[in-house]
């Protein structure tokens, strides 16, 4: 088991994974040590959606970009405009080719969800990556709104989807990217 300093430089967004699939068995153990995150009341308001199935994750790239586009010509986001040419490029997935992606979803009406669900997913990519496991958040893949997609998800109505992870087995680990010092407004003693 590695020190917790030891484990925080070895979880990076891996964006590069080997063409093999994660055992079921082990994605479960990850979602076990996901739970294990704080929330809200300690209501633990979090679900997952795992999908292993190539040919739906392409889809659910497809609808998520497809998405991502038609709200770029609605709203005049700076953000989004920057990541036209790779969403409008056709070849590009944006999962990567990982071999398994993970919804976290949390309920509509409930509060803390955000905070919740992020910390959930933080849990479980620390937990992937003390496994060798690459992750990356994939906000670029958050994007579903076809009934039919949804619904094979499991995501009911009262359920968005809080925080996208891929995970799989990595190619290249990339070095980590550097870091602010910490922006402390005050420290009153
Ligand atoms: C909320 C959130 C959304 C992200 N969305 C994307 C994304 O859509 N595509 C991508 O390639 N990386 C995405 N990332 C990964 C970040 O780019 C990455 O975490 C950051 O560059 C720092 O690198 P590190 O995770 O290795 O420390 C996202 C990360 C977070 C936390």
């Amino acid at each position: 088991m590695s020190g917790f300093k030891e484990l925080m430089e070895k979880r990076r967004a891996v964006r590069d994974y080997e063409d093999r699939s994660v055992p079921v068995s082990l994605i479960r153990e990850l979602l076990t040590d996901a739970c294990e995150a704080p929330s809200g009341g300690n209501r633990q308001p979090w679900a997952f959606s795992v999908v292993t199935d190539k040919k739906m994750i392409r889809r659910l790239s497809d609808e998520s970009k497809k998405n991502l586009l038609a709200d770029m010509k609605a709203v005049r986001s700076p953000i989004l405009r920057m990541y036209r040419p790779i969403l409008s490029d056709e070849s590009f997935n944006v999962f990567y080719n990982a071999p398994c992606l993970i919804y976290i979803t949390g309920p509509k009406d409930v509060h803390s969800a955000v905070a919740d669900c992020s910390l959930a997913a933080a849990y479980l990519m620390f937990s992937a990556a003390e496994r060798g496991l690459g992750t990356c958040w994939i906000d670029l893949g958050s994007s579903i709104k076809d009934q039919g997609l949804l619904d094979e998800l499991g995501i009911t109505d009262d359920r968005r989807i809080i925080a996208t992870i891929i995970l799989g087995y990595p190619g290249a680990i990339p070095g980590k990217p550097p870091r602010n010092e910490p922006r402390i407004l005050k420290i009153i003693e």
